[in-house]
């Protein structure tokens, strides 16, 4: 079976040709338009019950690089890079559910009953745990910063996740609320030619079961 030749299938080299970029090119801008395509884009991530339990903070100016590099470890992208976008989950996912559900039932994809339903069940399960609470938030989060790299491959730009911060810090210098959890930063902009292509992964036969 050949999965390129079917034009979904281009997802594919998308996921093939990313990598994660080492260097930016300095001084390259990234509209408002784009910008917000990438974080929309973002948001078609799946998470737990629809919860969209995440929030993105974008940083683009000097003066708030300055500020992000100082939580980040240095690290040199976050100055070069056009955008670091902050992907924080999201605490307490119970208490919005029933908004973040209200468009699908408007919609006629979900029946009210079964909207409530997920509320119900939502409220039990997560209003007295709050560990899975920040669980699912990095859970959320991953996914939407995995999108959000993939959106940006798909537009021609480099990107690359970084865990190198200290989230204390973060959260402190960037205002984030109590609920607001970092959890990934994700660099975007115009790659440097010389970065390396997308490392060589263990061979997946050593990694797969099929049962
Ligand atoms: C959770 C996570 C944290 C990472 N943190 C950093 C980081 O702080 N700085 C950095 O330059 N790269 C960071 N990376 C990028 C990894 O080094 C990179 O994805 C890995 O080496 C594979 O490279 P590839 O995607 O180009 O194949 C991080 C990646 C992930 C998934």
């Amino acid at each position: 079976m050949c999965l390129h030749f079917n034009p979904r299938s281009m997802m594919l080299s998308v996921i093939e040709e990313r990598r994660s970029a080492v260097s930016f090119v300095p001084g390259h801008e990234l509209s408002e338009e784009v910008l917000t395509t990438l974080a929309s884009m973002a948001t078609r991530a799946p998470s737990a019950f629809n919860f969209q339990n995440w929030r993105f903070i974008v940083v683009t100016t000097p003066e708030a690089k300055v500020r992000l590099k100082t939580v980040a470890d240095g690290q040199e992208k976050v100055t070069d890079a056009a955008a670091i976008f902050i992907v924080c989950g999201t605490l307490a996912p119970h208490l919005t559910l029933a908004d973040r559900l209200r468009p699908s039932v408007e919609a006629g994809i979900m029946d009210p009953v079964t909207a409530e339903r997920w509320v119900a069940q939502a409220l039990a399960g997560y209003a007295d745990d709050p560990v899975l609470q920040r669980d699912e938030a990095i859970r959320s989060a991953s996914m939407a910063a995995m999108t959000l790299m993939l959106a940006a491959e798909a537009l021609g730009l480099a990107s690359c996740p970084m865990g190198g911060f200290n989230a204390e810090a973060l959260a402190r210098e960037f205002a984030l609320g109590s609920a607001d959890i970092p959890v990934l930063l994700v660099a975007v902009g115009k790659g440097a030619p010389a970065n390396p292509a997308q490392k060589p992964r263990y061979p997946v036969t050593d990694l797969l079961e099929i049962r």
